[in-house]
């Protein structure tokens, strides 16, 4: 072979590595629960948009330090124990399992009441989420029987105490239970710092939003605030921004599409950690992970 067949060979090869290398394999992050069925769609219509690899049930607003657990998902359906009518959601959860989208529940938010006030509390608190929303058995299950993968941690209030507890609870069943956490992008973020170290999360959506590290004309704040997150034991990290500019999704933080693919994703990707963007919320991405999917 001539020499400069070989040298062509060289460049095809490397081209080829590259663009294994640097092309993005990321997934989008939503949550659903906070609306109703008409502005936000049901779960399963999220799932079929397609655009989704994970999708997070908000939020279980009321549990810890002995108080009854309570689900909140505004005005989709009736939580009340009484007259739940959230069970009909068992089938778009098996839909959209059935599709590859991990579906788990986040406990917290920026609403509520919850904190855990000793170890037994969230060993308690890990054996109710098991037994009513993951592979237990319980008969008042809220989402009914369907077997949620995991559970997210939007831990935005208290001490910061227990949460590293009820994480290597959760972690110690007899099935896989994904963790994700929903840290704030200030770093390091009180509330979830011990439970993230403990290495026992698999996804981590850090919130860019309503917080001074999110994006405000300078993409630098973003960028530091990722290069810090990047350290943390978790398994991927994701970038998680509003799904609009809509006030109602967040006051702060909007970064538009095609600035998100040419300026932060073709940096923020190049890191081994990346997993992808996480969008506030469903209600609010009319048009956002349509529009970036391709390039996530
Ligand atoms: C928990 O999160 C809230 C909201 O971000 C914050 O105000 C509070 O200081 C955090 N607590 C700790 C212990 O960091």
């Amino acid at each position: 072979m001539a020499f400069h067949s070989k040298l062509l060979l060289l460049l095809i090869l490397l081209l080829f590595i590259s663009h294994f290398k640097y092309s993005q394999s990321g997934g989008i992050a939503t949550y659903w629960g906070q609306s109703n069925d008409s502005s936000e769609g049901t779960l399963a219509e999220a799932c079929a948009t397609g655009n989704y690899q994970f999708v997070n049930i908000g939020f279980l607003s009321i549990f810890g330090n002995n108080q009854a657990p309570m689900l909140n998902l505004a005005g989709h359906c009736d939580t009340r124990p009484e007259s739940n009518t959230c069970g009909r959601f068992s089938a778009d959860i098996d839909s959209c399992q059935s599709r590859g989208i991990k579906v788990l529940l986040s406990i917290g938010g920026a609403k509520g009441s919850y904190s855990l006030i000793s170890p037994e509390d969230a060993k308690n608190v890990a054996n109710y989420l098991w037994n009513n929303f993951l592979g237990g058995q319980s008969n008042s299950r809220p989402l009914g029987n369907a077997v949620l993968d995991g559970i997210d941690f939007d831990i935005e209030m208290g001490t910061g105490q227990f949460w590293d507890d009820l994480a290597r609870a959760l972690t110690g069943f007899n099935k896989k239970v994904y963790l994700s956490a929903a840290p704030q992008c200030v770093f390091p973020d009180g509330n979830l710092t011990t439970a993230l170290q403990t290495g026992l999360f698999d996804y981590v959506w850090v919130q860019f939003y309503n917080n001074p590290c999110g994006y405000s004309g300078n993409f630098a704040t973003v960028l530091d605030s990722w290069n810090n997150w990047i350290t943390v034991p978790g398994k991927q990290i994701f970038l998680g921004i509003p799904a609009s500019d809509d006030q109602g999704a967040a006051g702060s933080g909007y970064i538009q599409p095609d600035m998100l693919k040419s300026q932060v994703l073709p940096t923020i990707s190049k890191s081994p950690k990346y997993g992808g963007v996480m969008l506030w919320d469903r209600t609010f991405d009319k048009t956002y992970s349509a529009a970036i999917k391709g390039s996530v």
